[in-house]
């Protein structure tokens, strides 16, 4: 699959639910109103598309949310997944998580040949990590790294840089990720959704927080990549891997290799657009393949150049309206 820009698309993120056990104040409102279970696709019907995008050339699966771990029985969906793995078909199954249910699944999910994972923890601090998440407990997210790193899985942890909020902890929460073997990657808070929250007040360019880090740190660019947004630094001082995502300050859009489907269906070309395809109707039309392949490539023939992200004081709504939860990141 090749867009209109020449970008090659080998990557797709599948969010399998858009239910979650945290509400963390960047992503979600309070009262969040999820999905009926009627207009979520069974699991039987996200293997079936998942395995239709690897038929086309899709070489890395990513399965997010919401908590893609809260969804019932998604294990039965990874073990189905992972034959992809044993034919060769697809490089990688991975899986974005806020870790709260990795206790449970580590080894299952080691067992079905996924090996790395992403953890997303903006902070360090309980009360803080509670204030963030509203609802999330960090000694179970804790217990899940340790149950995840016994199960030989490779932890990258995810962290949203807040304003005023987290940026106190830059060096204390890149020495303990390094000093656990984990990679730490910032990532500049996007406006999707409404949050009642300002984004302004929550924004930090992740341009001051490397200035920051630099003095005390060695920053040595690396040419390291995941097949993701993220430019990789490794610290001199730790000999970890520090990352940043910087769709705000820093057009990440050129290298796209990706789209997004949701726990409908909808395929999202891009992150920042709201452009999409139902490929739910395709699905269910018929049991051949044959349209729903068409539909994909019809859908990738659409997918925009880029993001138009604003967060200033004069844009007082989100750039796109759907939360973060639909698509997973
Ligand atoms: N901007 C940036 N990152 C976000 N996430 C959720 N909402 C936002 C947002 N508005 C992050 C989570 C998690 C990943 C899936 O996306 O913290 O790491
Ligand atoms: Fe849940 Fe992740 Fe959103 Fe937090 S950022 S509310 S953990 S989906």
């Amino acid at each position: 699959m090749i867009d209109p820009f020449g970008r090659h698309i080998s990557y797709l993120r599948v969010s399998v639910t858009d239910r979650c056990d945290f509400r963390c104040v960047y992503c979600m409102a309070e009262d969040m109103t999820f999905l009926p279970k009627a207009d979520v696709l069974s699991l039987e019907e996200l293997d079936r598309l998942c395995s239709a995008f690897v038929g086309l050339g899709v070489k890395k699966l990513r399965l997010t949310g919401g908590e893609p771990l809260v969804r019932k029985n998604v294990m039965s969906l990874v073990r189905n997944l992972s034959r992809h793995l044993q034919s060769g078909a697809l490089e990688e199954l991975t899986l974005t998580t806020n870790g709260s249910q990795l206790a449970k699944y580590a080894g299952e999910l080691a067992q079905h040949g996924v090996k790395r994972i992403n953890v997303s923890i903006d902070t360090l601090d309980k009360d803080k990590f509670r204030a963030i998440t509203r609802w999330g407990d960090l000694d179970k997210v804790i217990a899940g790294l340790d149950a995840a790193q016994a199960a030989g899985l490779k932890v990258k942890i995810n962290a949203v840089a807040l304003r005023g909020v987290n940026e106190d902890e830059i060096d204390a929460m890149m020495q303990w990720a390094h000093g656990r073997g984990m990679d730490l990657t910032w990532i500049e808070v996007m406006p999707m959704g409404e949050i009642g929250e300002q984004r302004v007040d929550q924004y930090l360019p992740l341009s001051l927080l490397r200035s920051r880090l630099q003095a005390h740190w060695t920053l040595e660019e690396s040419d390291y990549r995941t097949g993701g947004p993220a430019r990789y630094f490794t610290v001199k001082e730790t000999g970890g891997r520090l990352g940043f995502i910087t769709p705000m300050t820093h057009n990440f859009c050129e290298s796209c290799n990706r789209v997004r489907l949701t726990c409908t269906g909808t395929l999202f070309m891009c992150l920042g657009q709201e452009d999409a395809a139902d490929l739910r109707a395709v699905l269910r039309r018929s049991e051949s393949d044959e349209e729903l392949i068409a539909a994909i490539h019809s859908a990738i023939a659409r997918k925009p150049k880029g993001h138009d992200f604003i967060i200033d004081r004069r844009t007082q709504t989100p750039s796109v309206s759907r939360h973060m939860s639909v698509t997973g990141g």
